[in-house]
C-alpha cells in the first residue's frame, strides 16, 4: 500500500472523506483529484468562484461529490453575498459548473430551500450551512445502505461460483472518491471484502480522463481489494471468455424510466454484457434520480469537455512529475463527449438504492420511492 505525504496543512479526517470543512466553516478542505494516483493533494475552497473551478477543472467530479461541493458553494453564496440578486447570480453560476450530473442541481435546490426559511441574513446563510453539512451526512449514509444492499447480490454470485473468486466489471469511478465515504459501486464490494468473499474487479481505465486507472485502481488498492486495470476494449472480451460475473456501475442522472446517464463508455459495457448474459447493476443513489424526465437520450444534457483531454494523455514522466503528452498529430481535432446514456432495458441486473434494490423501471424506481409517483 502506498504511503502518501499530505501535502497541505490541513488534517484530512480519518476514515478519509473526500470533502470537510474546518470548524468556523470559512474554508472547505477537498482532495485534488486531477493529481491522483500520483500525489494526494488536499485544496482549500474559500469561496463560491473556487468551487466552480473545483467542479468544472474536475478537482471534484462525481455525481455525489459535486453536488457536496456546490452545496457549499451556495452557503459561500449566502455568506458572501450583499443582496438577493448577487445570491441568484453567484447560484446560476454555480449551475453552469457541469451539466449532466443531476446531484448538482438537486443539491443546490437544497440548500436555497433551507436558505429560504431564514428570517434574517444571518439565519439564511446558517441554514445553508446546516443543509450543505446534511448533504454530506446524508451521502455517508445513504452509500453505507447501497452497501448493504447490494451485498447478497454479491454473496449469491459467491454461492452461485462455490466460493470461487468474484470477477465485477467497473466503468470509472463509482467509489469513495465520487462520492463522501464509502461510494456506490464499492460499498457492496467494501462490505463484501470484509466478511471474507473472494472478490476481484476489472477496472477499465475509463479515458479520456482514465478515473478507472488513476482513481478506481488506487482507491481499491488503498481497501486492499483485488484488481486488474484493463484497456476500456478489453471488457467485451472477457465477458466472452466468462470472466466477468457482473458488471457496476454508478451514475450521474438516472430518469424516471431508469435510462441511465454514466461516463462514456458504460453504453458498449452494457451491450456487451446483454449480448453475453452478464448482469448490469446500476448503485443509484436516490439524489441521482431525474424525476423530473422519462427519455435519457432525448432528455439528459450530455457534457462536452475539450477535445484536448482525449489528444492528451496525463501521467507520471521518468523524472517523478506529472505530465501530459500529446498522443495524435499536432493538427488533429478531437471530439469529447463525457456521457452516453445506457438504456433502462440493458440494465439487466437492476439498480441498487439506498432502500433497496429494484428492475431499472419506473415501477421499479416507484416500488421504492412512492412518493414520487
Ligand atoms: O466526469 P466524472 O468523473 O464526474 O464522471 C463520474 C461518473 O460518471 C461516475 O460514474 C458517476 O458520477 C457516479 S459517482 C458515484
Amino acid at each position: 500500500m502506498t504511503v502518501f505525504t499530505y501535502e497541505s496543512a490541513e488534517t484530512p479526517p480519518a476514515p478519509l472523506r473526500t470533502i470537510w470543512r474546518n470548524a468556523a466553516a470559512d474554508k472547505l478542505m477537498v482532495i485534488n483529484q486531477t493529481l491522483l494516483p500520483h500525489r494526494l493533494q488536499i485544496e482549500t475552497l474559500t469561496d463560491v468562484k473556487s468551487v466552480f473551478h473545483a467542479i468544472k477543472t474536475m478537482i471534484v467530479r462525481g455525481a455525489p461529490l459535486i453536488g457536496a461541493a456546490a452545496a457549499y458553494g451556495v452557503f459561500f453564496a449566502y455568506r458572501d453575498s450583499k443582496t438577493t440578486a448577487q445570491i441568484t447570480a453567484q447560484i446560476d453560476y454555480l449551475r453552469s459548473s457541469r451539466p449532466t450530473a443531476v446531484n448538482l442541481f438537486w443539491a443546490i435546490e437544497q440548500v436555497v430551500l433551507a436558505a429560504k426559511k431564514g428570517q434574517t441574513e444571518a439565519e439564511k446563510t446558517a441554514f445553508a450551512l446546516a443543509a450543505a453539512d446534511k448533504i454530506i451526512e446524508d451521502d455517508i449514509e445513504t452509500c453505507r445502505q447501497i452497501g448493504l444492499h447490494g451485498l447478497p447480490i454479491l454473496q449469491a454470485l459467491q454461492a452461485q461460483k462455490k466460493g470461487e473468486r468474484i470477477n465485477i466489471l467497473t466503468h470509472c469511478n463509482a467509489g469513495m472518491l465520487g462520492c463522501i465515504r464509502w461510494g456506490t459501486i464499492s460499498s457492496p464490494i467494501y462490505q463484501a471484502a470484509a466478511l471474507g468473499i473472494d472478490i476481484h474487479v476489472w477496472v477499465d481505465e475509463t479515458r479520456p480522463r482514465n478515473q478507472g486507472a488513476n482513481l478506481t485502481a488506487w482507491e481499491l488498492g488503498q481497501h486492499g481489494i483485488a484488481h486488474t486495470l484493463i484497456s476500456d476494449n478489453t471488457g467485451g472480451l472477457l465477458m466472452q471468455n466468462k470472466m466477468v460475473d457482473a458488471v457496476f456501475v454508478g451514475t450521474d442522472r438516472t430518469t424516471r424510466q431508469g435510462d441511465v446517464a454514466n461516463k462514456i463508455g458504460t453504453y458498449l459495457k452494457a451491450l456487451a454484457a446483454a449480448d453475453n448474459a452478464v448482469p448490469f447493476y446500476v448503485a443509484l443513489p436516490s439524489t441521482s434520480i431525474d424525476w423530473t424526465i422519462s427519455d435519457g437520450l432525448a432528455q439528459i444534457p450530455i457534457e462536452q469537455r475539450d477535445g484536448n483531454e482525449v489528444r492528451y494523455v496525463q501521467g507520471l514522466n521518468t523524472a517523478g512529475q506529472i505530465d501530459s503528452v500529446l498522443i495524435c498529430p499536432e493538427t488533429t481535432g478531437a471530439l469529447n463527449y463525457g456521457f452516453d446514456i445506457t438504456p433502462a432495458r440493458l440494465v439487466t441486473g437492476g439498480f441498487i438504492t439506498e432502500r433497496g434494490c429494484c428492475q431499472a423501471s419506473e415501477k421499479g424506481l416507484l416500488s421504492l420511492f412512492p412518493a414520487s409517483a
